[in-house]
């Protein structure tokens, strides 16, 4: 792999050779880019002399566009050591100099930080707020670890070793989606009564958005359909189709469903909607009562069931409450599908609201897969573990 290794100043800067050394030595192609504050801990000499290539660190040198033509060139950016300015400069969009240029162009395509500072920086709210920004778009960061630091102190803060930064991308490089579409149904779905009313249910819509994460995290691109939810996704792999009713998710999932390798359909769909909308605020009629007409919603999952072709994995999600192991199974066949995820109400902390959830992964194979009550985010990683072996 070409991948580019990215050096800021600060004193894990010294490590930044041994770096590129066996990076090289695990057969990729280095080049390097330094900003001027890591040329201070580390020379130009060592990292041209180490890499066998010119270094990258002066933006206006020769009046070439050096950035775009290393971003042409390079499949993987490693930062290591990243300071917290580099961090921070990256989360809010400056670009700089030679380095912060190059991360901004390099956006859409693989990076991962080691940090390297002070215990007390990295605990600072402001950079740990950057590194989750920087995460939530599928930047990766390797370690800091704990341990002594340069200033006396000990504390997390160093960089992690050169070797564990060449496992990591090891593990970045077979990224094992990349090239596939995927297709995410997420939150509740709103029925309109009348211009000012609907009903809808409490789907948080975060088992979804976590599942988009995760699946752009393995190098999926995503297109993610929800309906009302206060969420957003950062990552530029995941494409965000934001609907109101079930028969406009109905429309979105189906229309981008046969371009995607997979679908995993978490959304809380309404099963009934109101037969007809008001255009107006309709007014009490002077009776004690009101009766709502309800008519069915197509089936989002079971129509994509019938149009899914060879190769296509197909996932649902089964709420129950009785008989659920059963009752799950008889979905799975019903709808065409090749997993379902159950849900039971009766397992604490499962299901809507919550930020934790407890599953069991049913195949089409008669495979189970049980979690314990894991986060949404760590739900999300079993499932996409699970259905794409
Ligand atoms: N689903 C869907 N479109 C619908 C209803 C449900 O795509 N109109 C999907 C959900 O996203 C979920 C799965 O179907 O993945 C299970 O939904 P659920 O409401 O539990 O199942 P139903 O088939 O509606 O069965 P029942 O309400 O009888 O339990």
């Amino acid at each position: 792999m070409k991948i580019i290794v990215g050096i800021t100043g600060g004193i894990a800067a010294y490590k930044a050779p041994e770096l590129v050394r066996l990076l090289k030595k695990a057969g990729h192609e280095v080049r390097c880019a330094a900003t001027e504050h890591a040329l201070e801990f580390v020379t130009r000499v060592t990292l041209e002399t180490v890499s066998g290539a010119p270094l990258y660190s002066d933006l206006f040198a020769s009046g070439r566009t050096e950035h775009i033509s290393l971003k042409d060139w390079g499949e993987m950016l490693v930062v290591a050591p990243a300071t917290a300015n580099i961090i921070g400069k990256v989360a809010s969009g400056i670009a700089d100099d030679a380095l912060s240029t190059l991360l901004l162009a390099f956006s859409g395509k693989p990076v991962v930080m080691a940090p390297a500072m002070n215990c007390e920086m990295w605990a600072h709210p402001a950079v740990q707020r950057n590194v989750e920004t920087l995460k939530s778009w599928g930047i990766r960061m390797v370690g800091p670890a704990e341990g002594e630091l340069a200033c006396g102190v000990s504390g997390v803060g160093r960089m992690a070793e050169p070797q564990q930064i060449v496992d990591a991308i090891g593990e970045g490089a077979t990224l094992k989606l990349n090239g596939e579409r995927w297709l995410v149904t997420a939150g509740p779905t709103y029925e309109r009564i009348d211009s000012v009313r609907f009903i809808g249910n409490y789907s948080s819509g975060k088992m979804g958005f976590a599942l988009a994460e995760a699946l752009a995290g393995a190098g999926a691109k995503v297109e993610l359909v929800t309906g009302p939810t206060s969420l957003n996704a950062a990552n530029p792999h995941i494409h965000l189709i934001r609907v109101e009713s079930a028969r406009e998710m109905y429309a979105a999932a189906t229309e981008v469903f046969p371009r995607c390798h997979g679908a995993i359909l978490s959304a809380a769909v309404a099963d009934y909607r109101p037969a007809e909308c008001a255009d107006h605020k309709l007014k009490k009629n002077g009776s004690e009562g009101m009766t709502l007409e309800l008519v069915q919603n197509p089936d989002i999952l079971a129509t994509l069931g019938g149009m899914k072709h060879e190769g296509q994995t197909l996932v649902g999600f089964a709420l129950e409450t009785d008989n659920e192991e059963a009752n799950a199974q008889r979905k799975l066949e019903k709808k065409n599908l090749d997993y379902i995820v159950l849900n039971s109400l009766r397992d604490k902390g499962a299901g809507f609201g919550v930020d934790t959830n407890k599953v069991y992964i049913i195949g089409r194979d008669g495979s189970c897969t049980e979690s314990p009550l894991l986060s949404k985010q760590e739900v999300a990683q079993l499932i996409i573990n699970t259905v794409t072996t």
